[in-house]
């Protein structure tokens, strides 16, 4: 079976709810009529509340916390996404893991929690220089996927996002063979974890811009992007969208 594209902008800390608005407007005007992918929008929280977005298009938060409710200042839970009328949760960026050092038994409670309250989580993993240079990239992805998927029963709501962290705003892309490779490894560990996961969406992140995006979605194992600075400019995002669009 034939995987549609995802393509997902994570506006990171960028655009105020009106901005994201008028962004997502100007979106849709220009692409009209997608047939061959489905496209997110991952604003800041405060810009998910009344976001007109229909099939094929969809809004996801950038991450929650994993209790219902509670004293947890500055968190925000499943169910309030929810009611902002989310489909899916970014989880595990990489961010999130080394600027505000999440675990990745964290990681996994907000996965589960996800999928308990019916989202859909896009987790995010991908190996730093360090461990890249150490030879260490399938081990990480090993244990990423390991402990963020632990207790999971099956991957069939989730999407994987493999963002190397060298390559995330640096301008710096993985070449193809280092993203076939991973999306590879990948596969390949969830195929052991999950043995009827080959329909899954693996997106590659990190640096994806309008010139490399036709190479980089025809590597094998790639079914999308998880876009962060070209996601926030409108000709940038729907050029690589339209050039999606019509690879398939
Ligand atoms: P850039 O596309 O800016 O490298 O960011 C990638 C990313 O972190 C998407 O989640």
């Amino acid at each position: 079976m034939k995987i549609k594209p995802i393509i997902a902008g994570n506006w990171k800390m960028h655009k105020s709810p009106s901005e994201g608005k008028t962004f997502i407007s100007s979106i849709k005007n220009l692409l009209l009529d997608l047939k061959h992918v489905s496209v997110i929008f991952a604003p800041p929280f405060t810009g998910l509340f009344d976001m007109d977005v229909m099939p094929p298009f969809y809004s996801a938060a950038q991450n929650c916390h994993w209790e219902e409710k509670g004293a947890f200042t500055g968190e925000i839970s499943v169910s309030m996404i929810q009611d902002c009328g989310a489909e899916y949760v970014i989880l595990g960026h990489s961010e999130r893991r080394h600027v505000f050092s999440e675990s990745d038994n964290w990681i996994n409670k907000k996965v589960k929690a996800v999928l308990a309250g019916e989202l859909k989580p896009i987790l995010c993993i991908g190996e730093t220089l360090d461990q890249r240079n150490a030879m260490e990239t399938d081990l990480v992805l090993k244990s990423q996927l390991e402990l963020g998927l632990s207790g999971v029963n099956s991957l069939e709501n989730i999407v994987i996002a493999y963002e190397p962290v060298w390559a995330i705003g640096t301008g710096v892309t993985a070449d193809k063979n280092q993203v076939e490779s991973a999306h590879a490894t990948v596969r390949n560990i969830l195929n052991e974890l999950f043995p009827k996961s080959e329909n899954i969406h693996v997106l590659y992140g990190g640096s994806v811009n309008p010139g490399n995006a036709e190479e980089l979605i025809q590597v094998p194992g790639v079914n999308g992007f998880l876009i962060g600075g070209a996601s926030l400019d409108v000709e940038s995002f729907t050029s690589i969208t339209q050039i999606v669009e019509n690879i398939q």
